[in-house]
């Protein structure tokens, strides 16, 4: 995940393992194709910060770990559903540095494949013995799909930072609070401590998918595994655009116009271009790195053990990332 092994990683190695089993253990072996397809994507890595950030907060609150354990691999199955979906929705050919499903199956294939990988996550979260946390996942799940079709049908109304940080919280910081929330109502925590854990991973979550907003202008395809400058394209406006557009005059229009595709492909890349080159790159990385600042404030409380510490490294890791 980075060059140096950070501590996040040492501390959750060898439960990260278990998360994997669990997930490949919940095969239902209903047509080889599927058992194939899903076999890829466990294999194709990924860099399982849920499930890191989940077995963390079980530790460090003394949960029982095998219960962490199946709702890391429930948070990690049901994260990869949404990626199968996610691809197919947005066209995306690359994922994790290899080809989608959607770029090797038909639509209703993937469709299904995805409705699949659904089903085996909501075993795993039954699986947690746990009626708050199936409620959850379930009440998450109803969550991203209402920011994703936010996200479809945005071209209806100019995107504002308010709606940009509705859509963002929908489709991703939602899953973070899930996973974070989760892990310290199965150790057994007080209300205060799951209040403060879901806030942590909410506000990670915030920052994570502004991150991936800004690396999908400033990175690398080889390094983020999937396509750059694909938001854009999509007519998709995210905080760095946003952040750019403000200070101009025209700005408005121009998002309307990006949102309804209304622009030749040399105005496009000239405005992926200028976007690059500008400080709303630093604005947003600063705006993530406030949300880092605001969950790792959760922490304070916390019990002082060496997940805590690295709790605070992977809300740091979140916003230095560059893949
Ligand atoms: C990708 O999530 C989708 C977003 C919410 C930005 P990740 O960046 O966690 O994807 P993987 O699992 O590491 O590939
Ligand atoms: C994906 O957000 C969020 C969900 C999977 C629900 P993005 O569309 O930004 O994720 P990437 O960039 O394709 O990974
Ligand atoms: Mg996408
Ligand atoms: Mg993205």
């Amino acid at each position: 995940m980075t060059s140096h092994t950070a501590t996040f990683i040492d501390l959750t190695h060898p439960y990260l393992e278990e998360v994997e089993l669990v997930m490949r253990q919940s095969a239902g072996h209903h047509h080889a194709s599927l058992d194939k397809a899903i076999d890829h994507l466990l294999s194709s890595g990924g860099k399982r910060i849920r499930p890191i950030a989940a077995i963390l907060i079980g530790k460090m609150l003394d949960a029982d770990i095998e219960r962490i354990t199946v709702h890391a691999a429930a948070i990690e199955m049901l994260h990869t559903a949404t990626l199968v979906h996610d691809d197919l929705i947005d066209g995306s050919l690359l994922r994790r540095g290899l080809p989608t499903l959607n770029a090797q199956w038909t639509q209703g294939a993937t469709v299904l494949a995805g409705d699949y990988i659904f089903a085996r996550a909501a075993r795993l979260a039954a699986a947690t013995n746990s009626l708050v946390l199936m409620d959850s996942f379930a009440r998450g799940l109803m969550t991203i799909v209402g920011g994703e079709i936010t996200q479809l049908f945005s071209q209806e109304f100019v995107t504002t930072h308010q709606s940009y940080l509705d859509r963002t919280y929908a489709k991703t910081a939602s899953l973070f609070e899930v996973a974070t929330e989760g892990a310290a109502v199965l150790g057994g925590a007080s209300e205060e401590t799951i209040e403060a854990m879901k806030l942590y991973g909410y506000y990670i979550g915030l920052a994570f998918q502004i991150v991936d907003d800004v690396l999908d202008f400033t990175g690398e395809q080889s390094q983020i595994g999937k396509p750059v400058a694909s938001d854009l394209h999509q007519g998709l406006i995210t905080l760095p655009t946003l952040y750019f557009l403000e200070d101009q005059s025209n700005g408005k229009m121009l998002i309307e116009r990006l949102q309804k595709k209304q622009i030749n492909e040399n105005e496009l890349e000239q405005i992926i271009e200028d976007i690059r080159s500008s400080s709303a790159i630093d604005r947003s990385l600063q705006q993530a790195d406030e949300f880092a600042k605001t969950g790792e404030a959760q922490l304070e409380l916390m019990p002082e053990k060496p997940e805590r510490d690295a709790l605070y490294e992977l809300a740091r890791y979140v916003v230095n990332r560059s893949a």
